[in-house]
């Protein structure tokens, strides 16, 4: 039952431009999410998987045209164009409103509108938010249901609170044609954010991060926004949880690109004997101060929403065992008997199996069976890491941050900033080959600082500052920040790290640091291990391999020095002079480097 008179007003306001046939106010219930696939079903887009193999799920496939986010369609309406930063595409808010209202116009008739009220974190958590989508997609439905918590108990906590509006539609309105079984509108696509008012609308996609607007749209560009005048950090990480044989306890929350291994990481089984790691969250993490100067993170989201192809017993086991039942699997392959299968889950492909696209296929096919950002949805109850505290209304106390991108070359294994402005500077700097999580060229390197270059939505180099800004609190407890790299290469393109759970090896010597238990030496461009302080005994490198590893390349830092300029020089006089001076030094250290080595 809506109470709220601001959300009740804004519901007819919405319901008379987008003229649905029907209204649903979702209550969250199994009812609810049992008719939603009834629907899908139906429309002959979801298939019920062999209740034997995996019970309560469902295999989707949407169209090929829509399979991912899209960053060249997505939009920052911020009043000024400075406001929204050269890292976003921009439109002035009022032709934005303008062309938002005659696309909606109209664009659910012959659909029923549903209404999603649904809390970003534990309903009650002084971090958590609360948003209302209102959608004509019955798989955002089903997809919210999972990945945050819907229904009247975040009605009743709502009261007359102000709310993030979001507003979603396929872009598809069913008049006289018959309904295809994934509708969507590629040819139309927006995904508009108005970080000043607070709203997002969404036509045209009904994939993960473009229609999902809990996820990427609210809790990261619209929370950034909320966060810079807040005080807070809305950030696109990881929170795990790290005990160490003795049994202490340290949270660390890590920022990797899309598709850069969050999951992985957030979910790994150490190699090393005696440690633990549970999962807080995979994707995005909220972060405040506590009264005691610590920071205090929340993962926003109830669910996981994974990528799915390389996901194996061997690479992720605790994924794996989280999806044995009540899954969502968009993209995947089917096999012959009602389960699902994509690249590289078992060492072997099945002799053949129905691709993503729903076409016949076998090893033999030169095409992929699962689309690349192919997905999984679960609830994190299910995942069997999941960390006790993780519905913790208070959250967890951050005491290191990880950034990280893929980077096959210069950024060494693990490498500890001297202080948070040089982990600030690190994080912007950060570089990664893009994935296939986005539409477009996979592979090409760019900048992606904080994980965050499709996410923030302001200006990334005002992102920068209120970084800093964080860090000028009286009494913080801040966080160490480190600057990983699982991707480096080596002259034959093979990875040099084998990553995933070997990955504790280099969260031990990071948990050391906290505790003063491990070595660093101070280098040109910062702390990196001492010797032998990583135990990388029992892995298949050899010392050189290891110096590799760790090494500090002079003349590679050097010559992306200037590129880093170039790339600040981007944000003009918006850059903090606090990071200017990080890059100062960094070039002076390394020039005296590079002459005490001549
Ligand atoms: P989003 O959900 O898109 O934000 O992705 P994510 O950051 O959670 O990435 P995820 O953990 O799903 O990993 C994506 C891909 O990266 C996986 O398919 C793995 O193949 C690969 N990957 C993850 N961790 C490692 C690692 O430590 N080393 C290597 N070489 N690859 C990794
Ligand atoms: C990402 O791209 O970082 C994701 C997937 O987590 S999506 O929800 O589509 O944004
Ligand atoms: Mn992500």
């Amino acid at each position: 039952m809506v109470k709220s008179t601001k959300l009740a007003s804004w519901l007819d306001e919405i319901k008379s431009l987008c003229q649905p046939d029907e209204v649903v106010i979702c209550d969250g219930s199994k009812d609810e999410y049992d008719r939603m696939w009834d629907l899908l079903q139906h429309a002959g887009v979801a298939t019920k998987l062999n209740p034997e193999k995996r019970p309560n799920s469902y295999l989707v496939r949407s169209d090929p045209a829509d399979v991912a986010r899209v960053e060249s369609r997505t939009f920052i309406c911020a009043e000024q164009e400075s406001d929204a930063g050269p890292n976003n595409n921009w439109v002035a808010p009022s032709k934005m409103k303008d062309t938002l209202n005659s696309l909606f116009d109209g664009c659910m008739r012959g659909r029923t509108m549903y209404v999603i009220p649904f809390s970003m974190g534990p309903v009650g958590s002084p971090i958590a938010h609360i948003g209302i989508e209102v959608t004509d997609s019955p798989y955002v439905v089903a997809s919210m249901h999972i990945m945050t918590r819907v229904g009247q108990t975040v009605l009743d906590a709502l009261g007359d609170d102000d709310f993030v509006p979001c507003v979603h539609s396929v872009g598809r309105p069913l008049v006289e044609a018959e309904d295809v079984p994934w509708p969507c509108n590629p040819d139309n696509l927006y995904i508009a954010h108005f970080p000043e008012s607070r709203q997002i609308w969404s036509f045209g996609s009904g994939y993960g991060g473009n229609a999902l607007l809990g996820k990427k749209c609210f809790a990261l560009r619209i929370a950034s926004a909320m966060a810079h005048d807040e005080g807070w950090l809305a950030e696109h990480m990881l929170i795990l949880k790290l005990t160490n044989p003795e049994g202490t306890v340290r949270y660390v929350a890590g920022a990797f690109p899309s598709a850069c291994g969050k999951t992985n990481l957030a979910m790994l089984i150490p190699t090393i004997p005696g440690w633990k790691v549970e999962t807080v969250g995979d994707d995005i993490c909220w972060m405040k101060y506590g009264s005691d100067g610590q920071l205090y993170a929340i993962n926003p989201e109830a669910g996981f929403f994974g990528v799915a192809p390389g996901t194996s017993m061997d690479s992720n086991a605790n994924a794996m065992l989280s999806l044995t039942e009540n899954c969502i699997f968009t993209n995947v392959a089917e096999t012959d008997d009602g389960d699902i299968w994509w690249e590289d889950m078992t060492d072997e492909a099945p002799g053949h199996l129905i691709d993503w696209r729903g076409n016949y296929w076998t090893p033999d096919s030169s095409e992929p069976a699962a689309h690349p950002n192919a997905r999984f949805t679960v609830s994190a109850a299910q995942c069997p890491a999941i960390a006790d505290e993780w519905e913790d209304l208070g959250g967890v106390p951050i005491s290191a941050i990880l950034f990280g991108g893929r980077r096959a070359s210069v950024v060494p294994l693990v490498n500890e900033a001297m202080s948070w402005n040089q982990g600030i500077f690190f994080g912007s700097i950060v570089s990664s080959e893009k994935t296939a999580a986005a539409a477009g060229k996979v592979g090409e390197l760019r900048r992606d600082p904080m994980a965050m270059l499709p996410f923030c939505g302001y200006n990334m180099a005002d992102y920068w500052q209120h970084w800093v800004n964080i860090g000028l609190r009286e009494n913080a407890q801040l966080p160490a920040i480190y600057y990983v790299n699982w991707f480096r290469k080596d002259n034959d393109g093979k990875f040099m790290w084998p990553g995933f759970g070997e990955n504790s090896r280099v969260l031990k010597w990071i948990f050391e640091r906290s505790t003063d238990a491990a070595d660093a030496v101070e280098t040109a461009i910062g702390n990196l291990p001492a010797i032998d302080a990583i135990d990388f005994s029992g892995l298949d490198l050899s010392d050189d391999q290891v110096a590799e590893l760790l090494r500090v390349e002079i003349d590679g830092w050097l010559s992306e020095i200037p590129l880093i300029e170039d790339y600040y020089d981007q944000f003009g006089d918006h850059v903090p002079l606090e990071l200017r001076e990080e890059l100062r030094n960094l070039k002076q250290r390394l020039q005296n480097a590079k002459q005490a080595a001549a």
